[in-house]
């Protein structure tokens, strides 16, 4: 049976590889981030059925209206993965970032 994934994040990283392997093994994948274009490009990409919508999860009452629309649009879902975030790299592990240890 085919399964409904949806990724947010999926524009780059982490959350686009994801998108990816899901399709490459049969899921449908609904693709979820801010840069639309980018999802365009991927769903070009991704040779199963698969659905793109604009989500900023900064946004949390619109965003959760928006998913629920992406998974009304394709007929559920059965993993859903939150893959969207920033991270900031500690090179030098400064215990408060900014600030040098001594
Ligand atoms: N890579 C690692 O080794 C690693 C390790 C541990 C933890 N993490 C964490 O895992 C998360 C993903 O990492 P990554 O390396 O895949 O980062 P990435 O390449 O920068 O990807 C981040 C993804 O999050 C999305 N995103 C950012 N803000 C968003 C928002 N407000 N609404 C919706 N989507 C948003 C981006 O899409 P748009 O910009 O198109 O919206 C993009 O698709 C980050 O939080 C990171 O800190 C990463």
């Amino acid at each position: 049976m085919i399964k409904n994934a949806i990724v947010i994040g999926a524009t780059s990283g982490i959350g686009k590889e994801l998108a990816k392997i899901l399709s490459q093994h049969g899921y449908i994948v609904g693709l979820a981030g801010r840069r639309t274009h980018l999802l365009d490009e991927l769903r070009n990409e991704l040779s199963n059925n698969s659905f793109a919508k604009h989500i900023d999860i900064s946004q949390t009452d619109k965003a959760i209206k928006q998913l629920e629309e992406l998974i009304a649009e394709m007929g559920g879902a059965d993993v859903i993965v939150i893959s969207s975030g920033v991270g900031y790299l500690n090179k030098d592990l400064q215990m408060v970032p900014g600030k040098r240890n001594h």
